[in-house]
């Protein structure tokens, strides 16, 4: 298999103290490799978003070390912080905590590409990149340019979202439910886009979702999380076709069955 780009070993989190105590995650292992696709996938409450925080960064870890890159992770001054954001970014369920609102979505896209150390770069330049970024995802620059996030709708701020990931071009992508706040249309549009940048960018992405059919149709690997554990992983196909845990049966057979027969016998008996 290619080589590791994200590991953790013990991975923890407790919040508050005493008859509060909440473990979050408790003690999970994972071992993410370049270009995979990872699916989390576990019901509502389950640690997900707690997980995603921590390896982001946003969230101190309880116990357990991270590696990025094969090496353990430092991300201790603020400096340390923002060169490991480069090369892991999110997305998160509500598509309007991610942008600073009093900032035009030109400069949104322009902080992008000054991460990327194109502070430089002519200001053609930068706008010929912003285009093709917005063309990514089926935005018009011209458009949006003086325009305010709040000025969009939920699912073009989302696409926004894309077009951010596009400059940055980080290494790992985490994707906590992206899809959740738009039809069912636009949810294939965007996970399509995803995957396509995918290709285009060579990047790593892992996938936070309730749903195991759709974990199953994107994903390389799938890690299967139930009150902060992983209680199951492998490959979409191992876990979901010929899975171990009682959990993930239940989640199974939570699916709706639309491609299977109608057994009229069963129905009727
Ligand atoms: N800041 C916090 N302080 C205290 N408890 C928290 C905090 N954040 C999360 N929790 C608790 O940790 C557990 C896991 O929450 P988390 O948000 O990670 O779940 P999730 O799997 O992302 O759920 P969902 O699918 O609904 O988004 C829950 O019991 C939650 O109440
Ligand atoms: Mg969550």
């Amino acid at each position: 298999m290619s080589d590791s780009v994200l590991s953790g070993k013990g991975i923890t989190k407790v919040f508050g103290f005493g008859d509060k105590k909440t473990i979050a995650v408790d003690h999970v292992d994972f071992d993410f490799h370049e270009r995979e696709l990872v699916s989390i996938v576990g019901e509502s409450g389950s640690g997900k978003t707690t997980l995603v925080k921590m390896l982001l960064g946003l969230l101190s870890v309880t116990e357990g070390d991270i590696y990025f890159m094969g090496k353990k992770r430092d991300i201790s001054t603020r400096g340390k912080k923002r060169e490991y954001w480069k090369g892991i970014q999110a997305i998160f369920q509500d598509p309007f905590s991610s942008y600073n609102m009093f900032h035009k979505i030109d400069s949104v896209l322009l902080d992008c590409i000054n991460m990327r150390g194109g502070a430089g770069l002519p200001r053609s330049k930068k706008i010929e990149m912003m285009t093709e970024a917005c063309g990514f995802v089926n935005l018009k620059f011209a458009e949006l340019t003086n325009k305010y996030p709040f000025e969009l709708s939920g699912g073009q701020m989302q696409r926004l979202m894309i077009a951010r990931i596009f400059l940055l071009k980080p290494k790992i992508l985490l994707a906590d439910e992206p899809t959740s706040m738009i039809d069912a249309c636009s949810r294939a549009t965007i996970l399509d886009m995803l995957l396509q940048c995918r290709d285009e960018v060579g990047m790593m992405i892992i996938f936070i979702t309730h749903d195991i059919g759709l974990a199953y149709y994107i994903s390389d690997s799938v890690y299967i999380m139930e009150h902060g554990k992983f209680v199951e992983h492998g490959s979409a196909d191992d876990v979901i076709l010929n899975p171990s845990a009682d959990y993930t049966k239940r989640l199974i057979n939570d699916v709706p069955k639309i491609h299977a027969p109608w057994d009229f016998g069963k129905a009727l008996g």
